[in-house]
């Protein structure tokens, strides 16, 4: 007979080793609207950042802190009490916080990366645990490489911070180097040979450089542990880390097996993961688990065939747990309010009504010049005015000519905040360029492109493109996105939109700098 399932801890780290990774940064704003999402998706844990790493890293931290109820708020610092105490800075305006150090224990990284003995970083370890003790009751250590460190001092280092009173121990797969039988013996080893292994919570955190990611998480869960560290859509490091939508999904569908429980809401997946998608401009691979294009598609006749008898035939999740609902084909231009707050609502947006409003004024625009509207296009709308970052300038009109015997031209009219309207024209490589060059001009802003992207957010032939623009300014990066049936106008109003970004992110340093009596004032986050 099956005993009650146990509570297992979600703990996400979507904003830290999630945002680590190239092309994942995000802003504050866009920090705070995954956060958000993250609480009320149900996680336990949101590990919200790593204060030490810069300025930007500290206040996105204490955003998070002070603004998003419900989950336990996470910050990650090396072992030294700079970092600790920042962190605890951070995050102590947070209801319920938690403070996470780390320390790499394997011979590779003893050796190589830091130069220390076995007894050296025991002594760090355990002094660093001693002092975020200290500062918050609730603390996790996490002894990085934990699978590829020698099982006895690996055993001896987690004796050593449970008994300094670390209440989670966590032992990442940091390169994802680790196979699941391997790995459930490692969680079987710690808890056979660690005295008071009982007094913490054992977590995993898996990379996925082998793809293993989240069958090691599993592994783990059956072998003993009771946090998953995970990131929507598995963004991380290198070839990422566990995805959170995939895990939580096995441990749904395969529950008898699994039997543990958890708070998340499986229903909130496919908009949360359409959302990380959206700020962080990384695509959902179509064939993506749980949360990709495909992943409940039938192609074939046999599969359709049986698909019409009874949909388990192929379906091992129905669309619907996930978030996702079976209608692709929406609404038109007659469509009325109330048909598109029940769309909005069944992908899973809560709007209020400001917002809805503006929404809706917009589908109208849309539905205006296309067809059909499809899921991808309401969610895009929605995002987009969720994530609209409000800046001085807007663009009042745009012309262009693009002629394939001469260069492109374009004309741009702006509108500042302070109330200027600026019009300038320019010739570039095709009509994109010449738009940029004109809102460069008019803006006096000169950002240097570093990679523009184009795709696809719907389907037939008047389906909306989003356009994703990265930019370098005075050795920051931004990143813009926008998205309208139109490319040329999506490609202007995401690159104004970086333009935004930069001209608010300028008027905050000087004014910071000011307040520092002239002082250089190190950039921060917009
Ligand atoms: O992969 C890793 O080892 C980490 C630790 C900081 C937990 O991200
Ligand atoms: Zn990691």
């Amino acid at each position: 007979m099956l005993t009650a399932p146990e509570p297992v801890i979600i703990f996400d780290t979507t904003l830290r080793d999630g945002e680590q990774s190239p092309g994942c940064s995000m802003a504050r704003a866009e920090k705070l609207r995954v956060a958000r999402a993250l609480a009320e998706l149900g996680v336990d844990v949101i590990e919200a950042g790593f204060p030490a790493a810069s300025r930007g890293d500290w206040e996105s931290v204490n955003a998070v802190a002070r603004e998003v109820q419900g989950a336990v708020i996470c910050a990650l610092a090396r072992c030294n009490r700079e970092d600790i105490e920042l962190a605890a800075q951070a995050l102590r305006e947070a209801p319920r916080h938690r403070l996470h150090v780390f320390l790499a224990t394997s011979a590779i990284h003893r050796q190589h990366k830091l130069n220390m003995a076995q007894d050296e970083i025991l002594r760090l370890a355990v002094d660093a645990v001693r002092i975020a003790r200290d500062l918050c009751a609730d603390v996790e250590f996490s002894p990085e490489d934990a699978s590829r460190t020698e099982l006895e001092f690996l055993a001896q280092v987690v004796e050593a911070v449970i008994d300094a009173g670390a209440t989670t121990v966590n032992i990442p797969d940091t390169v994802g180097y680790t196979v699941p039988d391997e790995f459930a013996e490692l969680f079987r080893y710690l808890r056979k040979n660690v005295r008071g292994i009982e007094r913490a919570v054992l977590s995993v955190h898996c990379h996925d450089d082998l793809g293993m990611a989240v069958a090691n998480s599993l592994t783990a869960v059956v072998a003993g542990a009771r946090q998953i560290e995970c990131t929507i859509n598995g963004i991380g490091e290198r070839a990422g880390n566990c995805s959170l939508e995939e895990v939580v999904m096995a441990l749904k569908t395969r529950a008898t097996f699994f039997n543990v429980s958890n708070r998340v809401q499986t229903t909130k997946l496919y908009p949360t993961s359409r959302l990380v998608s959206s700020i962080t401009g990384q695509p959902i691979p179509r064939n993506k688990a749980v949360v990709g294009e495909n992943a409940f598609a039938h192609e074939s006749g046999i599969h359709q065939h049986g698909m019409l008898k009874h949909h388990s035939t192929y379906e091992i999740m129905r669309p619907e747990d996930v978030g996702l609902t079976r209608s692709h084909l929406v609404l038109g231009k007659h469509s009325g309010r109330h048909a598109f707050r029940e769309r909005v609502q069944e992908l899973g947006f809560a709007l209020d009504e400001l917002e809805f409003n503006r929404v809706f004024e917009e589908f109208k625009a849309l539905a205006d010049k296309k067809k059909e509207l499809f899921d991808g296009d309401i969610e895009a709308l929605v995002l987009r005015a969720e994530g609209h970052a409000a800046g001085p300038w807007s663009l009042l009109g745009l012309r262009t000519v693009a002629d394939s015997a001469a260069p492109a031209e374009a004309h741009v009219r702006l509108q500042h905040a302070d109330g200027r309207v600026v019009e300038r024209s320019a010739r570039g490589d095709g009509p994109v360029d010449a738009a940029f060059k004109a809102i460069e001009a008019a803006t006096g802003i000169e950002a240097s492109l570093r990679k523009f992207e184009l795709r696809s957010v719907s389907v037939g032939e008047d389906a909306q493109g989003e356009a994703i623009v990265y930019v370098e300014y005075n050795e920051r990066s931004y990143r813009g996105s926008s998205v309208s049936t139109n490319i040329v106008e999506s490609s202007t109003m995401a690159f104004l939109e970086v333009l935004n970004r930069i001209e608010l992110s300028q008027t905050s340093l000087r004014s910071r700098e000011e307040r520092a009596g002239g002082a250089r004032v190190q950039p921060a986050a917009v």
